[in-house]
């Protein structure tokens, strides 16, 4: 019944077996790590010095943190509609987060909130570019708060631009993008940090050198679980995820965040370096992004045509825009059961949408680290209005499952 998959969104097959040909035959890693670094300044038009790869996202966001921390600055500024592991890294850094409701225009942080709340305990603020919908005001505020570390979370997007055509990752003073399985590339778990501001990448580089890699056996369980996300990316292969999976699990070779870390937990290994293999599975991906790109927005555009017109919604479609998922919110006036319909509806096509974020602070039921119930109403609002349909390479609606969804939407929306 799976048939919509949201990992792997730019892998593919060919890119693995690359991968698994240059690790049999043991290439220089140094220079495997530099391919991926180069190629990465190259799309930003950076300089390779500036890009470091970290064992996730979070990772690289939590040495950030640590190598600018002041004295009696120590609060870091968030959208309140974020996934648990930024806010966890916040908390590892033993520091306060403070979170700001986003506006419904654009699923990110509101910047009026946002000027209200800044003080002189606010040592970062952290912009997040939500499903890859870019954060258009982050160069006035890294202009208006020199004195503030601006940080770009773009975990989510991999070549979106502002309206002016600056591309997302060079706006603040560093920003973040991930490299997990459902991520717009991926290497299993991953993270790229670029640094844009000189002073801040010498901090870095200090504590980045000496981190260690994942260890072995983590590697391994990364990579075996990346190949069941590959292989069960295509629509005809989607039935044999649930059986994959269950062979890792008993196996023990299921990689997930550990649970005690979606508690709040530092969980081992932590922070650590990309190993150059991974970052050369990147690198594959990020030599063709403008073509992963391209076929990744033809795939937006027709869900906006799809969905044109019904009534109850709102979409977020921009050419601008490289999402990792395809978000769709529907309007206050709809009410839950009719959502739930619809999502049921979709579940028996065979296209399970996606639920992200299902909470302020995503997944439900994980660490609210310093989040007061309420103080978001927007985002506590949209999280229970979302549904996102994913954005991928591989093959997983046809045309008929596009009229399907349509017909579903206008059946309860529109009749
Ligand atoms: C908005 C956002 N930021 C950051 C991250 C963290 O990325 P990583 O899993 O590479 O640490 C995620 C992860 O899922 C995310 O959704």
């Amino acid at each position: 019944m799976i048939k919509t998959a949201f990992t792997c969104n730019a892998l593919r097959l060919r890119h693995f077996f690359r991968f698994l040909w240059v690790w049999v035959n043991t290439c220089k890693s140094g220079k495997l790590t530099q391919l991926c670094k180069e190629e990465t300044s190259q799309f930003f038009g950076i300089s390779p010095d500036s890009v470091f790869l970290f064992g996730s996202a979070r990772m690289g966001l939590y040495s950030l943190l640590m190598s600018e921390k002041k004295e009696g600055r120590d609060e870091v500024i968030v959208a309140g509609y974020t996934c648990v592991v930024v806010t966890n890294a916040i908390k590892y850094a033993d520091m306060k987060a403070v979170y700001i409701d986003v506006e419904e225009e654009n699923l990110n942080i509101d910047p009026a909130l946002l000027r209200e709340a800044i003080s002189d305990k606010t040592s970062a603020i952290i912009f997040t570019h939500n499903y890859g919908i870019t954060c258009e005001y982050i160069v006035d505020f890294k202009k208006e708060f020199p004195e503030i570390l601006i940080i770009e979370d773009a975990a989510h997007t991999f070549g979106s631009v502002t309206k002016d055509g600056q591309l997302a990752g060079t706006l603040g003073d560093a920003s973040f993008f991930s490299m997990e399985y459902s991520k717009p590339i991926t290497s299993g778990m991953g993270g790229i940090i670029i640094v844009n501001e000189a002073g801040l990448r010498g901090r870095l580089e200090s504590c980045y050198e000496g981190l260690p890699y994942y260890p072995k056996m983590t590697r391994l369980r990364i990579l075996a679980s990346l190949k069941i996300h590959l292989f069960s990316s295509s629509r005809y292969n989607a039935f044999l995820k649930r059986w994959m999976a269950g062979f890792l699990y008993v196996t023990g070779l299921l990689y997930k965040s550990p649970a005690m870390e979606l508690q709040g937990e530092m969980p081992g290994h932590y922070p650590v370096k990309l190993s150059p293999y991974f970052a050369y599975l990147a690198y594959l991906q990020i030599r063709e992004i403008g073509a992963i790109n391209e076929k990744k927005d033809r795939l937006c555009q027709s869900y906006f045509n799809t969905l044109k017109d019904i009534p109850g919604i709102k979409q977020y479609y921009s050419s601008d825009y490289n999402f990792v998922r395809y978000p769709v919110l529907f309007e206050r006036n709809i009410t839950g059961e009719k959502i739930l319909a619809i999502k049921d509806d979709l579940k028996r096509s065979g296209i399970v949408p996606g639920e992200w974020f299902n909470d302020v602070v995503h997944p439900k039921g994980s660490y609210r680290y310093c989040y007061i119930d309420g103080s978001c109403p927007v985002g506590e609002s949209v999280t229970g209005r979302m549904i996102n349909f994913p954005v991928t390479v591989h093959k997983q609606l046809n045309q008929r499952d596009l009229n399907r969804i349509r017909q579903i939407f206008v059946k309860h929306l529109a009749e």
